[in-house]
């Protein structure tokens, strides 16, 4: 499964691409605000730091608004990904990126026949929130088996891309299930990769290291 990192911050980009972690990026208007510059400029930043598909969201809701600011999004660096609303307008424009191939992440997606009509329209990335499922008293992961096995189903191309991860059992499941991808905030990240065991292993060791004999 593909790690893509949640987060618009050049600091937390910068030390999870350099853990040899993550594959990809991806923004949301909110982590945007958070990144306190202008989208095009955060965007390219996280281009210069790394090498795989960058998801920026367009904030137009109407079909032709859609087309041209993810037009924009798209021209700024070939590894840009159009994150799109899954709304009406979003999945025509949705299909006329794909015809143009520009490719786009489906964004704000709480059900398998979204899901589904997301990937007739020839989405690239789906984006189906758990933890936001999970919020509302739904089961987020049951929402990635069903994405999961449908399209499996029917061979479609689309990648299912796990998103608002919010613990590290959400990552594990989305890799048992079979998810694509899973974005996952930078804290996650940390917390994927600690062990108590480990910590306790290393500080016996490193304890015990000290009563070798110099030589
Ligand atoms: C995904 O692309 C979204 O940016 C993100 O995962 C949303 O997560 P949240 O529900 O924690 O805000």
């Amino acid at each position: 499964m593909k790690l893509f990192i949640d987060s618009g911050d050049m600091d937390e980009i910068r030390e999870a691409q350099a853990m040899g972690a993550i594959d990809g990026v991806t923004t949301n208007p909110s982590l945007l605000a958070k990144a306190g510059r202008p989208t095009k400029e955060t965007l390219l930043a996280i281009c210069e730091i790394v090498d795989g598909p960058i998801s920026g969201e367009v904030l137009a809701t109407d079909f032709e608004g859609i087309l041209a600011e993810g037009r924009e999004l798209a021209a700024l660096h070939p590894n840009i990904v159009v994150k799109v609303p899954l709304i009406e307008e979003g999945l025509k424009a949705v299909k006329t990126f794909t015809d143009e191939g520009i490719k786009t992440n489906v964004t704000l997606c709480f059900s398998a026949p979204q899901a589904l009509l997301a990937a007739k329209a020839g989405a690239t990335y789906i984006s189906p929130f758990v933890g936001r499922v999970d919020d509302t008293g739904g089961d987020g992961m049951e929402l990635i088996e069903q994405i999961v096995s449908i399209y499996d189903n029917y061979d479609f191309d689309t990648q299912v891309l796990t998103a608002s991860v919010r613990h590290p059992t959400h990552f594990i499941q989305a890799a048992l299930i079979g998810s694509h991808v899973a974005t996952v905030p930078f804290k996650v990240i940390r917390q994927l990769l600690k062990h108590p065991l480990t910590d306790i292993g290393l500080a016996r060791f490193l304890e015990d290291a000290k009563k070798i004999p110099a030589s």
